[in-house]
């Protein structure tokens, strides 16, 4: 059973305020107790774009552009998509052909957008509101426990 906001994030996140760090554990610890999902992973805003971050699943799109596909949307309005059939979803792109529906959550701190959690699954309408919910809570401990500033100004240098 996924505990999402529970104790057990808390305790691998603790005394860690390293984004990339504590972001790999994150993902690695939902993607083992969460069921049916074939992928979760990060993209760190980038200028214009977004960036591949910690995730765990197969490879994936390196690059995703502001306003495009099903993160760069929810990265643009700052709010959290739930796409039960990413087939019917305008623009959406296709990383991994086994997901079938998708979350995304922005990453905001201060009003700050610094980038997405997205999790797939190859189940069609996997994700409910009660899973944005929970998910929302376990994204604040990742935020609260990391330095964002320091992420940004390490993604903002990179290149193709
Ligand atoms: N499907 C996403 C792209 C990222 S992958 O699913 C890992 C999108 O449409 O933005």
């Amino acid at each position: 059973m996924f505990i999402p906001g529970n104790d057990s994030m808390k305790e691998i996140l603790k005394g860690q305020n390293n984004f990339i760090s504590n972001a790999s554990n994150f993902a690695a610890y939902i993607f083992q107790t969460m069921k049916d999902i074939n992928w979760i992973g990060f993209y760190i805003l980038d200028g214009d774009e977004m960036l591949v971050g910690p995730f765990q699943g197969k490879p994936a799109c390196v690059r995703l552009t502001l306003g495009k596909g099903v993160c760069g949307t929810a990265a643009q309005k700052k709010e959290i998509l739930i796409v039960p059939d990413v087939e019917n979803f305008p623009g959406h792109i296709a990383c991994d052909a086994d997901s079938k529906s998708e979350i995304v959550l922005p990453i905001i701190k201060d009003g700050i957008l610094y980038g997405v959690l997205d999790i797939d699954s190859p189940l069609p309408a996997r994700f409910s509101h009660e899973d944005a919910n929970e998910l929302s809570e376990s994204l604040q401990i990742l935020i609260e426990s990391s330095d964002l500033e320091a992420l940004s100004i390490y993604y903002q240098t990179s290149s193709e």
